[in-house]
């Protein structure tokens, strides 16, 4: 869809988030290289005039391909040791969104969450629903058994893990764009369905304040509606790192649990905050000749 023509031209941005879930003796220099990729890949697409929404696709398709990642090919097992994965997908020009939850037959939900916001009326499919609408569209379909590693049933044998990707991006027309993705909590009961597949508590954007994606504990993240209520902030306050440290504030005191979130505004300025020791994250703009990892 064209943009708005009359609005003028923006700085493009770029920023990427591996979930709040890691441990600062995991492996940094794999995360560093995971989210350096992922913003790379979608920067690719901004930096040559392309749209917020091609961005955030492809970085967090390239962060669901890593099986560092706690999405798609690195996602966490349920207790009966299966793969369910949420996405969420949203262009702030016309609050146009996509989602996918429970789905396991798929490598990379943010795309099929992206052929539910276009191919669709809905907002969100789930579980058998979901395949059958892969099928239909031409959605790949893979054995879910692909998917569970001998990493993260180690991991679900050790200990609760949580985190997610996600990315948010401002392309030069001024649209915002935000998608999430997730295996969700290790050992949540089947059915569970995290923040990550709901618009407005993982995902939101709105190209009148900006785009924001949230990790961390899905259950309190839902609570506050998280993502939503960080453009509120951004809103009242124009300064995304104040918008991102109150949000996390917020997640903390009044949902009762830890994460992080990115954000970007509508003029392209980047910020992040998080409750937990790491939240790797990667941020990329034309200032940049190197993406930024500041973790
Ligand atoms: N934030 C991911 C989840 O709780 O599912």
């Amino acid at each position: 869809m064209a943009p708005p023509r009359s609005r003028p031209r923006r700085v493009p941005a770029l920023i990427v988030h591996g979930g709040a879930g890691a441990t600062p003796t995991d492996g940094r220099e794999e995360l560093r290289e995971g989210v350096r990729r992922a913003v790379l890949a979608g920067w690719h697409l901004l930096a040559e005039g392309g749209r917020a929404l091609d961005a955030v696709e492809a970085a967090v398709r390239a962060l669901e391909d890593h099986p560092r990642f706690n999405a798609g090919q690195g996602s966490v097992l349920t207790a009966r040791g299966t793969v369910e994965m949420d996405a969420s997908i949203m262009e702030g020009d016309r609050l146009r969104c996509g989602a996918v939850a429970a789905v396991s037959r798929v490598s990379n939900p943010v795309t099929l969450a992206r052929r539910v916001m276009e191919d669709t009326p809905h907002v969100l499919l789930v579980a058998d629903g979901a395949h059958a609408f892969a099928r239909e569209v031409g959605v790949p379909e893979i054995d879910p058994a692909t998917l569970v590693t001998e990493r993260q049933r180690a991991r679900l044998a050790a200990a609760g893990a949580r985190g997610t990707v996600g990315a948010v991006a401002l392309d030069r027309h001024g649209t915002a764009a935000a998608a999430t993705s997730t295996g969700g909590i290790s050992g949540k009961r089947p059915g569970r369905v995290g923040d990550s597949a709901l618009v407005g508590c993982g995902t939101y954007a709105d190209s009148t304040l900006g785009a924001a994606s949230c990790t961390g504990d899905g259950e309190a993240i839902i609570r506050v509606v998280l993502a939503r209520r960080a453009l509120d902030y951004l809103k009242e306050a124009d300064d995304p790192h104040y918008a991102a440290k109150v949000a996390v504030d917020l997640l903390v005191e009044e949902g009762r649990g830890g994460g992080g979130l990115i954000l970007v505004d509508w003029r392209g300025r980047m910020a992040y905050a998080h409750s937990t020791p790491l939240m790797p994250v990667a941020l990329m703009s034309p200032a940049l000749a190197e993406p930024e990892l500041p973790f």
